[in-house]
């Protein structure tokens, strides 16, 4: 078993680059199914769920060879199966993007249903609801869903939430469906239009990502190659941003796209921190200790949830009493358990939570509830007093490429030691 040993009392000082987007790339890694030929996708984060959906996208037939640290070309020929492997896919979640991707390739599809971090409840009704409208059926049955169709005939989808899963879906199944498709209420984040980016790179015709009505107009066919370099990841940035505030440092943050982040960079300006964005860096700084605030999560460009654990840290030691209240997720308060072992003082209660404000953490034993509470329990530890150790590396380690590195590039004393 491998846990993160952290010396705190450290200010992030440094440069760090951002890495593309997970949510993007693993839904434009299933998205080249539509290909049958060679697409070729750069920067690509070379993390867990990357690697599973490579080797899920092997099994249906997929040939991939990384060529580069963050680039990889995947011929997708000849695709045989149209059983993925259960044990794969209900390991995460975006495996749930073979159903839109393979009901275009092969009008059928059987995955696991889908795992990945545990924040409550976490239904897919809205995606089938979407394969149904353009002419599928679905069965979900012993852990497994099985979706296949005839045809598929453009129709009207109407989400009843916002769901990024399901809007991205929504758009795979129906490039190549016959006729016009509309998708109302869909979700507009940085990676929907990333992914229609890249579908319309090789030739569909997909209007208005990033909007809440999003038009496709069925093609018969698309290209058979593509080269596609995947956007940077908005919430490792933010990650970063938070971290040069919690720790009261002064960090410059390469290659990312700064408008991604401007809920964030209102919020931080907000509490007392500063930000300076030029072209594709945000330089991020703060001398002091940063003031309370109220937080509430929603989906973009609202305050993105997969942030809320990273500011809960810096919440967690501001000046005053502040509260943050989560609006996607039943279940992402459970890093502040770890939280109060490290000296915070917060109070979760269903989708709220109250942080009183304390001077310092001090560094204990805590485990990485999940992706986001991983990332948070970092920032917690490298401004804590001493030493603490992370466990549970399986969930950071889906989402991050190299953390530790990064982090200790930036002045963190982390290192990764394997337990006997
Ligand atoms: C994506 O999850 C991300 N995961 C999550 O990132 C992120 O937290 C979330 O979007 C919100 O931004 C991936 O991209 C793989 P949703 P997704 O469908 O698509 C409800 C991270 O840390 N809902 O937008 O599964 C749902 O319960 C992670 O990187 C339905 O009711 O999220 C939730 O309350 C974790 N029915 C809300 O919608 C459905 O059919 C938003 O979920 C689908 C969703």
């Amino acid at each position: 078993m491998e846990k993160l040993v952290i010396t705190g009392g450290t200010t992030l000082t440094g440069e760090v680059s951002i890495m593309g987007a997970k949510n993007s790339a693993i839904a434009i890694l299933p998205a080249t199914l539509l290909c049958k030929g060679i697409c070729t996708l750069n920067n690509v984060p070379n993390i867990i769920d990357v690697n599973l959906s490579c080797q899920i996208l092997e099994q249906l037939g997929s040939k991939i060879t990384w060529v580069g640290p963050n680039s990889l070309t995947i011929d997708n020929t000849n695709i045989y199966n149209t059983h993925a492997p259960l044990d794969l896919t209900s390991k995460f979640r975006a495996s749930y993007y073979l159903i839109g991707a393979m009901l275009s390739r092969c009008k059928e599809i059987e995955v696991g249903l889908p795992g990945g971090c545990n924040l409550g409840a976490r239904p897919i009704d809205q995606h089938i609801k979407a394969f149904e409208a353009l002419g599928a059926t679905a069965n979900c049955s012993q852990g497994k869903i099985n979706v296949s169709t005839n045809k598929l005939i453009g129709s009207n989808i109407y989400m009843d939430v916002v769901s990024v899963g399901a809007t991205i879906n929504a758009l795979l199944a129906s490039v190549f469906a016959e006729g016009t498709t509309t998708i109302d209420n869909a979700a507009k984040e940085p990676h929907i239009v990333d992914v229609a980016n890249f579908l319309n790179a090789l030739g569909a015709d997909i209007r208005g990502a990033g909007t809440d009505l999003i038009k496709v107009n069925g093609v018969q066919e698309l290209r058979n190659s593509v080269t596609y370099s995947i956007v940077p990841d908005q919430i490792e940035a933010g990650t970063f941003m938070l971290a040069a505030i919690a720790s009261k440092g002064d960090i410059l943050i390469k290659n990312c796209i700064p408008e991604h982040l401007d809920p964030l960079t209102s919020k931080i300006l907000e509490i007392g921190g500063n930000v300076e964005i030029c072209a594709d860096t945000i330089h991020v700084w703060c001398k002091n200790r940063v003031n309370k605030t109220v937080v509430k999560t929603l989906p973009y460009p609202g305050f993105p949830t997969d942030l809320q654990p990273q500011i809960g840290v810096v919440l967690s030691m501001a000046n005053g009493t502040s509260i943050i209240n989560e609006s996607i997720w039943d279940s992402r308060f459970q890093y502040t358990a770890e939280l109060n072992k490290m000296g915070a003082n917060i109070t979760a209660q269903g989708k709220s939570a109250i942080f009183e404000g304390v001077e310092k953490l001090y560094g204990a034993p805590v485990f990485a509830t999940d992706l986001r509470a991983g990332a948070a329990l970092v920032i917690a530890g490298i401004v804590a007093e001493g030493t603490t150790e992370i466990f549970n590396l399986k969930h950071i380690d889906r989402g991050y490429e190299n953390i530790e590195k990064k982090f200790a590039s930036l002045g963190a004393k982390i290192e990764r030691v394997v337990e006997k």
